[in-house]
């Protein structure tokens, strides 16, 4: 089984992915961050602090890792690069998160104010989930804990040779949100 988790950056993915590795029998868990950075696999940091990452080297160092375990073990791949990628995956799950609760989670980790922004915006738009669709047929957004306990149980019945009947495949607005966030004195110029 190849499961990915996507999402903007910090809602929550690799959080999300270590439960999901406890609860998975025979997993391995796949951070294409690491992958970036131990293969150096990016050309430059641009200005906002974002590395520019090499996409097709990246994806065929993913592909190669891919192949090289998935007959070992349920991989489990996490990273927001994901929709961005072709790879071999069975089901994506994306993390979605409210907008406040991500500002304060980025504003955390010291971003700049446009970091900040360029992800609010991604998040507002379901940059990933729009994406990873178009990739797999599989694709599941979810915000809850309900919906994390969910999906982690279903997947987890995946190869147990009795599964469970899938979640809703829906798709998440975050438009109520954003309408907020444009309509208060928000200091992203959104
Ligand atoms: N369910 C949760 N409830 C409360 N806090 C959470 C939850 N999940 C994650 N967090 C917190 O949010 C922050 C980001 O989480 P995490 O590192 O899992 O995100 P990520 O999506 O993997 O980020 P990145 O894209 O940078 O790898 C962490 O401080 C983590 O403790
Ligand atoms: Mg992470």
């Amino acid at each position: 089984l190849i499961v990915s988790v996507t999402g903007t950056p910090a809602v929550g993915k690799s959080s999300f992915a270590k439960k999901l590795s406890e609860a998975l029998p025979n997993s391995k868990m796949i951070e294409i961050n690491d992958v970036v950075e131990e293969h150096k696999l990016f050309s430059r940091i641009d200005e906002i602090g974002s590395k520019v990452v090499k996409m097709k080297e990246l994806e065929s160092e993913i592909q190669t890792l891919i192949e090289k375990e998935e007959k070992k073990s349920n991989l489990i791949l996490v990273g927001h690069l994901i929709p961005d990628l072709n790879l071999k995956q069975d089901l994506v799950v994306v993390l979605r998160l409210n907008l406040n609760t991500l500002i304060e989670r980025l504003e955390a980790r010291d971003y700049p104010k446009e970091k900040v922004k360029e992800n609010l915006v991604s998040e507002s738009v379901d940059y990933c989930g729009v994406k990873a669709k178009e990739k797999c047929p599989q694709t599941y957004e979810i915000e809850t804990d309900a919906e994390k306990e969910e999906m982690i149980d279903y997947i987890v019945s995946i190869p147990s040779g009795s599964p469970k009947k899938a979640p809703e495949m829906k798709e998440i607005s975050k438009f109520d949100e954003l309408l907020e966030l444009v309509t208060s004195d928000n200091k992203y110029g959104l």
